[in-house]
């Protein structure tokens, strides 16, 4: 990258943090780094032993300029998540030269971004959605009865965050409720693959050749199981979005099938990971301000605002990475052809210009410019239904508490991709 002499290039101890997995599970160590570079070097080049260089764009605005741009900045050339060279390379001979080990909307550009996002993109529209909102009220119910259940206290990310979401995104793939299990084991091992407690080595350190085999371990096994599901699909088709997929066209041929095993993989990942740390960042944020839970109990019509914040306050996607297709120019910087960008959505989703108060936690904030779903023409395809899930389990559990508070040290994950809550024990009282 020839830029990288002349562009500004990070303190080393700062991207020493953006590429530590352990930094994500100390919040002041990662959102102290995004607070230096949005003062200091907004746009940077991170340079390290094991990785290629990497530009890092803290700024809102500038998150926004290249999540909008998605001609110059494309996803489909390098790897879409911080990758070290050692396992590009190897990614790279497994896959016949490809980048990606999958083949997901996340990593492909248009016109096939377009063409396969279209596959599901209205099933994924609140309005569509809608006829499922009672379906997924009577899942949270049955966790919130189970909660209450409990006495007073719970471990809120392990006895309910983790299992509501994963539970209502196998009901919509159409995934047996007893394979649930094996489906949180594998994205555990997709997005954890680097804490010891997720991982499938056990190991805090890994060797990259470790950490590959685990991740294209849990890539394989999601395959195989998805590819039993297309075969069913194709030929007994139901009312779920494994039938949708399976059974989808792109330019009026039958969609390919390591497509269609990545589109399902994306969903079973992406679909429920993220919105447990949401709404386990909502209770802990709710434990830390007992003056917003008692806003919220008392104005119901807040929990919108309450789901809002909660996504802005915890980020659970840290990152995506861009490739620039040709050079750009940003914030006085020369972006190169083939550069490769790195999208900070926490540091955004602090950022001072557009966030009052950014580091406190206000379920009125309005408005609320939160850039967790990223933006442009990757933008969360499960957005909506991810706002729908916290909302209900909100309005159901709300009235059925009268109050919410820690009840030990809370622990989150290692994971510089996806990450969020790992532990978070509460106490509360039934209402
Ligand atoms: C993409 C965040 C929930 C499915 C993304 C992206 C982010 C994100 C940052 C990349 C956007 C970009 O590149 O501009 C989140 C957050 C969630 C959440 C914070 C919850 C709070 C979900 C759910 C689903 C889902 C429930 C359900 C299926 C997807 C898919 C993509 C995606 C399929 C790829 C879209 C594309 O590349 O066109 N999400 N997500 N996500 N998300 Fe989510």
């Amino acid at each position: 990258m020839e830029t990288a002499t002349l562009a500004p290039t990070l303190p080393s101890e700062i991207t020493a943090t953006l590429i530590d997995p352990s930094a994500y599970a100390d919040s002041q160590r990662i959102t102290d780094a995004y607070t230096w570079l949005r003062e200091h070097m907004p746009l940077g080049v991170a340079k390290s032993r094991d990785f290629d260089p990497f530009w890092v764009v803290t700024k809102h605005a500038d998150i926004l300029e290249v999540s909008k741009n998605n001609k110059v900045f494309r996803n489909g050339d390098r790897a879409t998540i911080l990758t070290d060279q050692y396992t590009d390379a190897m990614v790279r001979y497994l896959r016949d030269g490809s980048p990606h080990l999958a083949r997901t909307l996340a990593h492909m550009d248009d016109p096939d971004h377009r063409k396969y996002r279209a596959l599901t993109s209205s099933w994924f529209m609140a309005s569509n959605l809608a006829r499922r909102e009672d379906a997924i009220r009577g899942i949270a119910r049955e966790f919130i009865d189970r909660m209450l259940a409990q006495g007073n206290e719970c471990d809120f990310v392990t006895d309910v965050a983790v299992h509501y979401p994963l539970h209502v995104i196998m009901q919509i793939l159409g995934v047996p409720v007893e394979d649930e299990p094996l489906m949180l084991k594998l994205t555990k091992q997709v997005f954890g693959n680097l804490d010891e407690d997720q991982n499938s080595s056990g190991k805090a350190k890994q060797t990259a050749e470790q950490a590959l085999m685990g991740l294209s371990g849990a890539v394989e096994t999601f395959f195989k199981y998805f590819d039993v599901i297309t075969r069913d699909r194709r030929e007994n088709p139901r009312d779920d979005l494994a039938s949708v997929i399976a059974n989808g066209s792109i330019d009026g041929a039958p969609i390919g099938s390591f497509e269609a095993m990545s589109y399902y993989s994306l969903v079973a990942t992406a679909g429920h990971d993220t919105v447990s740390a949401s709404t386990a960042g909502a209770i802990s944020a709710l434990c830390e301000y007992p003056e917003e839970l008692a806003k919220v109990k008392a104005n119901p019509e807040l929990i919108p605002g309450l789901v809002e914040e909660a996504i802005r306050w915890t980020s659970p996607v840290r990152h995506f990475m861009r490739t620039a297709s040709s050079d750009y120019r940003m914030r006085d910087q020369d972006i190169r052809e083939g550069d490769w960008l790195m999208l900070c959505y926490l540091s955004g989703d602090r950022d001072e210009d557009v966030f009052a108060d950014p580091f406190r936690f206000r379920i009125d904030r309005t408005p609320n410019k939160q850039l967790a779903f990223g933006f442009g023409g990757h933008m969360c395809l499960g957005q909506h239904l991810a706002r729908m899930e916290m909302r209900v389990f909100f309005e159901e559990l709300l009235p059925r508490i009268k109050s919410l508070s820690s009840a030990g040290n809370a622990s989150h994950s290692k994971a510089v991709f996806v990450g969020g809550l790992k532990s978070l024990p509460i106490r509360f009282e039934a209402a």
